[in-house]
């Protein structure tokens, strides 16, 4: 006998937007301010960011990937029993981003990328960082991370100036495809 899905059910295992993949050209270009918040264009994008993220179990996601190039970033993890490793992080909507390092300190770490599906990569990343943007609402956010979570927001960031973790790589013997690697495992953001 067949099952039979219902069209909700199968609706449920579909990310809302399409994420692009690598070579698309939108991934590569410089994104735009927000200029205006609480507005129907901004909470809508933010809406769907949420909701495609989590359908693909992402650990974070930035606008450029799903086509729209505005400096809208989202991210966060729960402790997950999947990656014992990574530290949680702080479920956050970060608007036109500036980051800043707060020491030399650099440390190489596994990422994966959503859009780059299956791979996964050792990329050098600040270890210490300050952060400071915007919320949905325009509220500032200002705040200092460290480790896994300094490591999601220089990923996500670098999504609005077009670059992708390949491109950080230092030893490409370090990248490959998460089924042959067999390490752990890191969500992909
Ligand atoms: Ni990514």
């Amino acid at each position: 006998m067949t099952e039979i899905l219902h069209e909700s059910e199968m609706e449920e295992r579909v990310p809302v937007r399409k994420i692009l993949h690598m070579g698309a050209p939108s991934l590569l270009q410089v994104s735009e301010e927000i200029q205006e918040f609480n507005t129907p264009e901004l909470d809508n994008l933010v809406k769907d960011m949420l909701d495609t993220m989590s359908a693909m179990n992402g650990a974070g996601l930035a606008a450029p990937q799903i086509g729209v190039n505005k400096r809208v970033v989202i991210f966060g993890l729960e402790k997950n029993p999947r990656y014992p490793d990574v530290e949680p992080v702080p479920m956050t909507i970060l608007i036109n981003p500036i980051i800043e390092r707060l020491d030399d300190q650099m440390e190489d770490g596994w990422e994966g990328c959503l859009s780059i599906p299956g791979m996964r990569g050792v990329v050098p990343r600040y270890r210490n960082i300050r952060y400071r943007g915007f919320d949905q609402n325009g509220n500032p956010i200002d705040r200092k991370a460290t480790g896994f979570h300094a490591r999601v927001v220089q990923h996500e960031c670098d999504h609005l100036d077009g670059i992708l973790y390949p491109e950080r790589i230092r030893d490409m013997k370090l990248f490959g495809f998460e089924s042959e690697l067999g390490n752990s495992g890191v969500p992909e953001e």
